[in-house]
């Protein structure tokens, strides 16, 4: 089980999009954590088309006296006959830049429900934002930097992935690659320029990621489409990583205690 932060360092490569589609084709049940910055209000302006009210989100657990795991559960809200729940965030950005206390005991509620057997998938934004949640940046088990393969994008995505291997910069614990189409360039050319492994890559596929986007009605074999099919092959590739990940830590652990 697996807090897995998602992130873009410029353009739109799609975080949210694919935020909303890995949760949608999560194989367990999922939490999807808004945690864009800019207020964008990805989920309730897109997926919902704004046919569902705001009713509570980051803000109130921001403000309430109960503590934040308490707090949370009272803004989980689930999407009907799916096994997905999501948390609304920052409805402006001037909102969001006022949740920087929020951030750190956030992190310790996820872990929480993380124990407790559920999935957490958060939409971090862009990087470099007023009001970033750079503890959920840090903290993922699994922290994924989108980005396209063109050259501007991989430009843009390259300052920021030299930033996570200098040691004076703020580090990620795990962090990894997932690719919004493969062209011009291919995973290994991207994994070799940034130096990052590439977990995952998302089909390009604009007419399919509209659904999620921006709820548009799903095109033909939508379900059974290489759009669908691939984020499931990310959701698998990704919870495997975190999995992998886990393994080793535990063995490194256990070789300490018993050494
Ligand atoms: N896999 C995909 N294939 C094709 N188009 C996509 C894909 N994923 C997202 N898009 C499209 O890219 C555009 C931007 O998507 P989205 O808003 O999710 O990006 P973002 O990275 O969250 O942007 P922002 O930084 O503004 O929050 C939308 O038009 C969306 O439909
Ligand atoms: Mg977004």
């Amino acid at each position: 089980m697996a807090v897995i932060t998602l992130c873009s360092a410029s353009g739109s490569p799609g975080v949210t999009t694919t935020a909303v589609g890995l949760a949608m084709c999560w194989p367990r049940p999922v939490l999807l954590v808004e945690a864009d910055p800019s207020g964008a209000n990805g989920v309730l302006a897109g997926i919902f088309r704004g046919a569902r009210d705001y009713d509570g989100g980051l803000l109130e657990v921001a403000s309430s006296p109960l503590a934040v795991s308490d707090a949370l559960r009272d803004v989980v809200r689930s999407i009907e006959a799916t096994e997905v729940s999501f948390v609304v965030g920052a409805q402006t950005h001037t909102q969001a830049a006022g949740l920087g206390g929020l951030w750190a005991p956030l992190v310790e509620a996820l872990a929480d429900l993380e124990r407790g057997g559920q999935d957490v998938i958060v939409d971090a934004g862009r990087l470099g934002l007023v009001g970033s949640p750079e503890p959920l940046l840090s903290w993922a088990d699994l922290t994924l930097l989108l980005t396209r393969t063109t050259l501007p994008a991989l430009a843009g995505a390259r300052t920021w992935a030299e930033g996570l291997r200098s040691p004076s910069a703020t580090s990620w614990r795990e962090p990894g690659l997932l690719l919004v189409g493969e062209g011009p360039y291919g995973k290994q050319e991207v994994s070799k320029a940034l130096s990052l492994p590439v977990v995952a890559t998302v089909t390009d596929d604009p007419a399919a990621a509209a659904v999620y986007h921006r709820g548009a009605p799903p095109p033909r074999r939508f379900a059974s489409g290489p759009y669908v099919r691939s984020l499931r092959a990310a959701a698998h590739a990704i919870t495997g990583a975190v999995a992998r990940r886990h393994d080793e830590l535990t063995a490194d652990l256990t070789g300490d205690v018993t050494s």
